[in-house]
């Protein structure tokens, strides 16, 4: 583990995926509107912490100029984020997705904030959309309440002890989440809501892709305050 620091603020980015179903090789190095989905996510946090780590997928290097340092991802996101988290002493870590380019500032300082304060935060957005369980024909099979049902993103903030035990714990035990707040949550860990932002959208699908151009024009224009 790298010098421990606890005053500061580290910025762990998983970006070793292999963006299968977005079918354009590896997904953090897609570019949106003349900037990659990995360049777009530095820019939006190296202002606000103290040092930026990226996990890159085996055998790519980190392109020129960025304001980051990298390490190699691993075969599954959780891997990819024990890495990193092997890689910093920061007292605080914000784990942020690559693949959401467009992180408000707002939502950074608020998921840091209670990360400091509780142990653990995330970001994530009340359900807006009616819900519905699937039945076996995969038709409609019954109505799922929304009350109280939040959609999660990243960034998930922690202080570094809390989530360093969730990974050691979820690896002795065999676990895999798709999140990182999901492994300290299941210890008993609280773990903070805070409001995130409909442009923190997971660039997954084609889809996502063609909404991202659109939300690029507004943020390149404008920042956070597009
Ligand atoms: O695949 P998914 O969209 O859920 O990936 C979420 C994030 O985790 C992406 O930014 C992706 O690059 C990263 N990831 C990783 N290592 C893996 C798989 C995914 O860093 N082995």
């Amino acid at each position: 583990m790298a010098r421990v620091r606890t005053g500061s603020v580290a910025a762990l980015l998983p970006a070793a995926g292999s963006g299968t179903r977005l079918g354009r090789g590896p997904k953090a190095f897609v570019e949106v509107a003349g900037a990659s989905l990995l360049a777009r996510s530095v820019a939006c946090l190296a202002p606000l912490v103290d040092e930026v780590i990226v996990a890159l997928p085996e055998g790519l290097a980190l392109p020129g100029g960025l304001p980051a340092r990298a390490v190699p991802g691993g075969p599954t996101r959780q891997e990819s984020v024990r890495r990193l988290l092997e890689a910093t002493g920061a007292g605080v870590v914000l784990v942020h997705d690559a693949a959401r380019p467009f992180l408000p500032s707002r939502v950074v300082r608020e998921v840091a904030a209670a990360a400091r304060e509780v142990g653990a935060a995330t970001a994530a957005l009340p359900v807006a959309d009616t819900l519905v369980r699937a039945g076996e024909g995969g038709g409609w099979g019954g109505l799922v309440p929304r009350e109280g049902l939040w959609a999660v993103q990243t960034p998930q903030g922690f202080r570094r002890d809390t989530l360093a035990h969730a990974h050691e714990r979820a690896l002795a035990e065999g676990f895999t989440a798709t999140d990182d707040a999901g492994l300290v949550a299941r210890l008993g860990g609280e773990v903070a809501l805070v409001p995130g932002d409909a442009r923190l959208f997971k660039v997954t699908t084609p889809g996502d892709l063609a909404l991202a151009h659109a939300v690029a024009l507004l943020w390149d224009a404008g920042g956070d305050d597009a």
